[in-house]
């Protein structure tokens, strides 16, 4: 038996994922596949758990398929859970980018003010879960791509006292893609170094077949133009500079550009802003067609439509992950854990993400030395974000966000941030029960 249990299984990406277990039954058979979802959420459930009904029964394989609106019994005896809930669905998205773009701020939802409240909805949440699980299922994995990801990883090792968590996300898969691209390899033969933290990482070396191509990338970047460096399908790009890129060594992910290019980025934000176009509402857009499209009885498979979403090939890191763990295959992979000292000049007992040898007692960072000067500042800047949201998600110190907001880079002055948390405070209240 090999019981699988997916909260928020009624989210659109649930075909990816289903998908990759298709994909990997030969080596991962996975025999129950429950999804699970609260009553708001039970329409979509339906749809999409009935979608994968088929897309199960056209690949002829023995998975049974769950829906569930009982977490409990889901829970039971599972022997890996995932998380990819979102607290007030996509409605409270849109007031995330919204509400901080009404105070002329970034609106994001896993980063500065939208991200803190993104925190503050799921933190308490999945507490909860893990709560369930410590009595439902104490030997499953929890590998968790609810946004935001690393701070939903601390606080599930810092307050939740649970150790079996990864966090997940496909950015460095989409980066080790565009790497193999550009170095004209297979995506397998790539290998990176990464150093920061989820959304907020650079990638300081590259190795095909394990020699270092680095030069050569930072060659590439000396002549990058915008498609080339298309990685994620929700961040608008702006090609770096030759002289950031050549001053830092190292290639900042796709997120970075809020922190780099703040100002370009607020004008692009501003205009989808008035268009009433901003990410959330053109997400809410393609899962009304995804949603009709999963409706339709002759749809088998994960339709086209889903890669407009940034979450492509997150069923990859996902289910690679589980596969790794189950089959304690000992390969690399990027995930949200404990530093553990890999990095040396880094808190021991933080979240970071990082390359990872992934075997069935979980990821064991792979040491990764200093982090370089040039890149110390900001990781730690927003670490410290990050603990303090952590702190003030469990404890409900409003002082401290609104102290946390102040220190965000995203965030230009104390008192934008104490109107911005008191706006977005209103505004989901209702999922708020910390405050
Ligand atoms: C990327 C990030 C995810 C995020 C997604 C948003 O994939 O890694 O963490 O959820 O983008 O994509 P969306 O299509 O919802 O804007
Ligand atoms: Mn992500
Ligand atoms: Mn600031």
């Amino acid at each position: 038996k090999l019981k699988i249990v997916t909260i928020g299984g009624g989210s659109s990406y649930t075909p990816e994922l289903v998908e990759g277990f298709i994909k990997r039954y030969h080596e991962l058979p996975v025999t129950e596949l429950w999804l699970v979802d609260i009553e708001e959420g039970k329409e979509k459930l339906e749809i999409v758990g009935n979608l994968a009904k088929r897309m199960v029964e056209a690949a002829g394989i023995p998975m049974k398929v769950f829906l569930s609106l009982d977490r409990k019994e889901a829970l039971k005896d599972a022997d890996f859970v995932t998380t990819q809930l979102r607290v007030g669905q996509l409605q409270a998205r849109i007031l995330d980018e919204r509400i901080p773009l009404s105070h002329g701020i970034i609106g994001q939802e896993t980063n500065g003010a939208g991200g803190m409240f993104k925190a503050f909805r799921t933190i308490p949440v999945i507490l909860d879960i893990v709560e369930d699980m410590k009595k439902l299922c104490p030997e499953a994995w929890l590998i968790n791509f609810t946004n935001p990801a690393g701070m939903v990883t601390e606080a599930v090792l810092r307050y939740g006292s649970f150790h079996k968590v990864v966090g997940l996300c496909n950015v460095p898969v989409g980066m080790k893609k565009t790497m193999a691209k550009q170095l004209e390899v297979s995506d397998e033969e790539v290998d990176m170094k990464i150093v920061g933290l989820n959304h907020h990482f650079f990638m300081t070396d590259v190795f095909v077949n394990g020699k270092s191509r680095m030069k050569d990338v930072l060659e590439k970047y000396e002549h990058m133009n915008e498609e080339d460096q298309t990685e994620m399908k929700n961040i608008m790009v702006i090609p770096w500079s030759k002289e950031l890129i050549r001053g830092l060594q190292a290639i900042p992910c796709p997120y970075l550009s809020y922190y780099f290019f703040t100002k370009e980025q607020l004008e692009h934000q501003m205009e989808l802003f008035q268009k009433n176009n901003v990410r959330a509402e053109f997400v809410k857009g393609v899962e009304d067609e995804l949603f009709s499209l999963y409706q339709e009885e002759s749809l088998h498979e994960k339709p086209k439509q889903l890669e407009q979403r940034g979450g492509a090939f997150y069923s990859d890191a996902a289910c690679n992950l589980i596969s790794s763990i189950y089959n304690n295959k000992g390969d690399i992979q990027y995930v949200n854990t404990v530093n553990k000292g890999a990095l040396t000049n880094f808190p021991v007992d933080t979240v970071v993400e990082i390359a990872s040898k992934i075997t069935k007692d979980g990821p064991v960072p792979l040491s990764a030395g200093e982090i370089p000067v040039a890149l110390q500042g900001t990781i730690t800047t927003i670490k410290t974000f990050e603990r303090m949201v952590c702190e003030a998600a469990v404890t409900g110190n409003k002082d401290l966000a609104i102290a946390a907001l102040t220190l965000n880079p995203l965030v230009p002055s104390d008192k934008i941030a104490v109107e911005v948390f008191r706006d977005l405070l209103e505004a989901h209240k209702a999922y708020l029960p910390q405050f």
